[in-house]
């Protein structure tokens, strides 16, 4: 089962992506946590993506195309995948159907998460990562038990480097330019189901859950 998540930034791709994983024992692959983790340890992909990622915009496909290729190779990807942030543009979604189609296999269904503008800008500004583990929360709608510890891990909190208003413009300003295009594609080609992302968390777990004709726990 290959899944895709698409809607803009703050639209809840990261935190229905764990859910769903977690339900469907499938990993979560998401580019940009794959490339926080490579800023985090300094390697060499880290550093060539980390200017990008500071300014909101758009890592180059050949890079992404890439990280995306080796990931999907490996074994725990075989039985299937949540794919989050990937693809973000006509090019990456050519890109992927090729290597999909390489290993024998193609797009299931098309997730597209919806929300307002309003309801983006309260997200990023209140959301908050956890620097160990990576798991989210949100200030006001999904609070860490303690004040400044996450839950899970103790680990510190902090907010990611493009939650500040001038990355976030041009994150949204990418969105509507290059990945909404994608909605129409995958619209007529059959796979794709709108879901509305304003409901809390839960909720929309059920509704991705109905989505995939799966039963809610
Ligand atoms: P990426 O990490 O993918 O960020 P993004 O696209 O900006 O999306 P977000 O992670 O901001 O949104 P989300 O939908 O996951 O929201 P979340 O679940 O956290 O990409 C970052 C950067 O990497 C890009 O700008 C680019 O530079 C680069 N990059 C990545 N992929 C790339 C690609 N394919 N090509 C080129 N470059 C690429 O939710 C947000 C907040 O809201 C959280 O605090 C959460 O707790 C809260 N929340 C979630 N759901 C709800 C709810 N139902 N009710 C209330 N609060 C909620
Ligand atoms: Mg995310
Ligand atoms: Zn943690």
């Amino acid at each position: 089962m290959v899944i895709i998540l698409l809607g803009s930034q703050g639209a809840g791709k990261g935190t229905q992506a764990a859910l769903l994983s977690e339900r469907l024992s499938i990993p979560h692959v998401a580019t940009g946590d794959l490339f926080r983790e490579a800023i985090k340890h300094q390697t060499e992909l880290g550093q060539r993506v980390k200017g990008y990622l500071d300014r909101g915009e758009l890592v180059p496909d050949e890079v992404t195309v890439a990280v995306v290729r080796e990931r999907l190779s490996q074994p725990d990807c075989q039985k299937g995948v949540i794919l989050d942030g990937f693809p973000r543009n006509v090019e990456q979604a050519q890109a992927l159907d090729r290597i999909l189609a390489e290993q024998g296999r193609r797009v299931d269904r098309v997730l597209d998460i919806r929300i307002s503008r309003e309801a983006v800008l309260e997200r990023l500004t209140g959301r908050r990562i956890c620097r160990r583990c990576g798991v989210n929360y949100h200030l006001r709608f999904n609070p860490p038990r303690e004040e400044r510890g996450c839950d899970l891990c103790g680990g510190e909190l902090y907010q990611r480097s493009d939650d500040r208003s001038e990355p976030i413009k041009k994150r949204l300003e990418l969105y509507v330019a290059r990945t909404r295009p994608l909605v129409d594609g995958y619209q007529e080609r059959g796979l794709l189901t709108a879901i509305d992302g304003e409901g809390d968390i839960e909720g929309v777990h059920r509704d991705i859950l109905a989505a995939l004709g799966l039963e809610t726990a």
